[in-house]
């Protein structure tokens, strides 16, 4: 038997106890006649000691343990002379009687410890050593936990797991599709699903009304700390729904998991549409932990001959609720990140309403204190606030905007992690003008169904439509997105028709599921969670890298395996792909 208890387990119940026990060598200490050993598991961390007068031979070899050696040690549990506070098992200790290296370790690459002097990539390289480190650990133990938590509340609502192909043909989600070589039909190829939508749509014919499924999804694009090529969604649908249906369903299971993990209870989800987070808060993902809500300008300040204003499509500002406690060199810093290539923001005026009652602005020369006054009113700025305005094209304004937004709530400390702000953000557009193809796109996908009372403006103004689509934000970070579905084949066409797909192409690549609305398809919608989004938020975390066990790196490469890699010549000419 390698051990009778694990090593967080030991309190002083256990004193006198004997105990096998086995685990990683944390770190040593030797004083002398003594040496102490930290020993750890998964579960924690109990102190060894080894005593000179009692057993030599052992207190030796003790000594000579290096870090992460595997041992397994059989003790008496005793008292500690001084009790360590900090750890659960500080209370006690185990005096070491026998002791068996199961392995030896070489150096660990980077310290083993909760703040690690390894950087990303090393950590990446040999994460099995990286998930030793608390936190790397209490994050994929926190996923877990989410992930049983999820499948209990979507059980227990009568949700049936259903699992759906790997290697498919290519769903146009928006993303490039990652492609997998068919051997026995050469030159043809797989796809890895970017999301499971055309099977839930197609199990909801098939009458399985409630399905769910975590299940990872591929996506060849560019990343960012949210973004991974291979990621999990808890992709759910149902049959015979409306929108609200699905919001409270899902809203039910955002709460669950709120509650289950944070011990955190929310009523009722907010909701806004779509062109009021734009018009608000410049985003369709907007952070409503803070207010500093968009305040159009325009008519107080444009017309009194500042080129800025007055060439501007928009002018627009947001109130920072103690702002006027700026320094002029903390402003020229936020100014500096205004105008960085990521934010692209043309530059930023402001106007400070200090504790005196005197208004201070950076275009003072433009403007009198009447103006300014009526930018107060305006914003409903009170005596030590600031007043940010940014001036521009509409869209490229708002964007910059919203950025500016953040990165102020983020100066102010506003965007704490252990406070959790879920919003539904509704009606979403159908379609999204691209400059590139210079054609409309379905800005959920192409199976999302317009609002019925919109279907007509296809052919005038398709940029109008809005759909019933939904996403669910949570501080700031889009969680999950989902649609009520077409259900009818002749709508479904028509959207294809419209997204610029011709008859052929359209029976080409959906054929089936076109054919499967001729059979009895019920009305249906749903939704997907990133699942790894979700886990990060309720970790206290933006990035979703560290709640991955074995993430890529930010050019999609696994530094451990080494992979992408090439592969041989053999393997090559067997898929029928060596050209050479
Ligand atoms: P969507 O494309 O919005 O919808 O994806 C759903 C959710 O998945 C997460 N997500 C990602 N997480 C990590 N890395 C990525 N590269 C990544 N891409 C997306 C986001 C997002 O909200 N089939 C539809 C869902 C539906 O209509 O039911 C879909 O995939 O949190």
């Amino acid at each position: 038997m390698y051990r009778t208890i694990n090593n967080g387990e030991l309190r002083r119940i256990h004193i006198g106890q004997e105990v096998i026990m086995s685990g990683w060598v944390q770190r040593s200490r030797d004083l002398g006649g003594m040496t102490f050993v930290d020993l750890r598991d998964r579960y924690g961390i109990t102190q060894l000691v080894f005593n000179l007068d009692i057993n030599s031979e052992l207190c030796h070899k003790a000594r000579n343990l290096g870090r992460e050696f595997v041992i397994q040690i059989k003790g008496k549990v005793i008292a500690r002379a001084s009790v360590n506070k900090e750890m659960l098992t500080g209370d006690v200790e185990v005096e070491v009687t026998e002791m068996n290296i199961l392995n030896k370790s070489k150096v660990p690459p980077f310290t083993i410890e909760d703040q690690t002097d390894g950087g990303d990539e090393l950590r990446m390289k040999y994460r099995y050593l990286d998930i030793r480190r608390n936190p790397i650990k209490n994050n994929i133990l926190l996923r877990a936990k989410i992930s049983s938590e999820t499948r209990k509340y979507l059980n227990d609502n009568g949700f049936c797991e259903v699992e759906t192909p790997y290697l498919i043909k290519s769903t146009p989600e928006g993303a490039r599709d990652f492609v997998v070589p068919s051997r026995m039909n050469q030159g043809e190829f797989y796809a890895l699903p970017q999301s499971p939508q055309t099977f839930k749509q197609l199990l909801m014919v098939g009458g399985i009304d409630k399905y769910y499924q975590i299940v990872k999804c591929f996506r060849d694009e560019d990343l960012r700390a949210d973004r991974q090529p291979e990621f999990t969604q808890i992709d759910c649908e149902m049959a015979f729904v409306e929108q609200e249906d699905i919001l409270n369903m899902f809203e039910g299971l955002i709460r669950h998991l709120l509650k289950e993990i944070k011990n955190i209870n929310i009523g009722e989800f907010p909701k806004m549409t779509y062109d009021d987070a734009i018009r608000l808060y410049g985003s369709d993902k907007p952070d409503i932990r803070f207010d500093m809500r968009f305040v159009e300008m325009n008519h107080v300040c444009q017309n009194n001959d500042f080129s800025v204003f007055d060439s501007a499509e928009l002018v627009v500002g947001i109130n920072v609720k103690g702002g006027a406690s700026f320094s002029r060199k903390q402003i020229d810093k936020i100014i500096d990140f205004i105008k960085t290539p990521q934010v692209g923001g043309g530059g930023l005026i402001y106007c400070k309403y200090n504790h005196d009652g005197s208004l201070k602005s950076s275009v003072d020369k433009f403007f009198s204190e009447e103006d300014l006054n009526r930018w107060i009113d305006v914003c409903k700025s009170s005596r030590g606030d600031l007043i940010f305005i940014m001036a521009g094209s509409e869209r490229k304004t708002r964007k910059a905007l919203s950025t500016l937004r953040l990165h102020v709530a983020e100066l102010l400390g506003l965007r704490n992690p252990e406070i959790f702000a879920p919003l539904w953000v509704v009606d979403f557009p159908l379609l999204e003008w691209d400059e590139e193809t210079n054609r409309y796109h379905a800005m959920h996908h192409p199976f999302t169904s317009p609002k019925p009372s919109h279907i007509s403006k296809l052919d005038s103004n398709p940029g109008e439509i809005r759909a019933n689509a939904y996403d669910l934000v949570l501080n700031g970070n889009e969680i999950g997105g989902g649609s009520i579905r077409i259900h009818d084949k002749e709508l479904q066409s028509l959207m294809f028709q419209h997204l610029g797909f011709t008859e052929s192409q359209a029976k080409a690549q959906f054929g089936f599921l076109m054919e499967a609305f001729e059979y009895g398809a019920p009305p249906h919608g749903g939704i997907a969670f990133g699942f790894d989004r979700l886990c990060a938020l309720l970790g206290g975390q933006e990035g979703i890298r560290d709640f991955i066990p074995f993430p890529k790196n930010n050019s999609g490469r696994d530094v451990m395996l080494d992979a992408p890699s090439k592969i041989d010549k053999d393997q090559l000419n067997e898929l029928g792909l060596d050209n050479k």
